[in-house]
C-alpha cells in the first residue's frame, strides 16, 4: 500500500479509534488539519481544495505568517492573490506540528 493511501485510511481512522502514533506531532497536526484547514483545503493537503490552494510542503514561516497573521514572509510568493482565509491566532501552539504534518 502507497504511503498516501496509509494516510488516508488513517485520516479515517482518526474519527474513530485514533492511529499508531496517535501522540506524534506529525499526528497532532494532521488532527488540527482535519479539524481546522478542510472546509477549505483538500483533505489530502497536496491537492487543491474546494477553496484553498494545496498547502503540502509549507513551511513554519510561513504557516506562521500566514495562520497566525494573514500575511507571507518576506519574498514570499503566494499561490494565490487572494485575501479570503481569515487568520487563526489561536492556533499558535498548534503550529509546530501542523508544519511537521504538512512537511
Ligand atoms: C475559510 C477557508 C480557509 C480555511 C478554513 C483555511 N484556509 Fe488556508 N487558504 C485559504 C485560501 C482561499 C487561500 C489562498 C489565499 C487567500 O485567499 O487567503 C489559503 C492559503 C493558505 C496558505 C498559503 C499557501 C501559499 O503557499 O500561498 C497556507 C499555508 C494555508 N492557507 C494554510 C492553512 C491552514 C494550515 C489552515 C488550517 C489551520 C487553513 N489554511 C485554513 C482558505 C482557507
Amino acid at each position: 500500500m502507497a504511503r498516501r493511501d496509509a494516510l488516508w485510511v488513517c485520516a479515517l481512522a482518526l474519527a474513530a479509534a485514533g492511529c499508531g502514533g496517535a501522540d506524534g506531532p506529525a499526528a497532532r497536526g494532521q488532527q488540527v488539519y482535519l479539524a481546522q484547514c478542510i472546509a477549505c483545503h483538500n483533505l489530502d493537503p497536496t491537492r487543491e481544495g474546494t477553496v484553498g490552494p494545496a498547502i503540502k510542503g509549507s513551511s513554519r514561516e510561513l504557516l506562521e505568517a500566514k495562520v497566525l497573521g494573514g500575511t507571507y514572509p518576506p519574498g514570499y510568493a503566494p499561490k494565490r492573490d487572494t485575501a479570503v482565509m481569515q487568520p487563526l491566532p489561536q492556533l499558535a501552539p498548534a503550529i509546530p506540528d501542523l508544519a511537521t504534518y504538512l512537511e
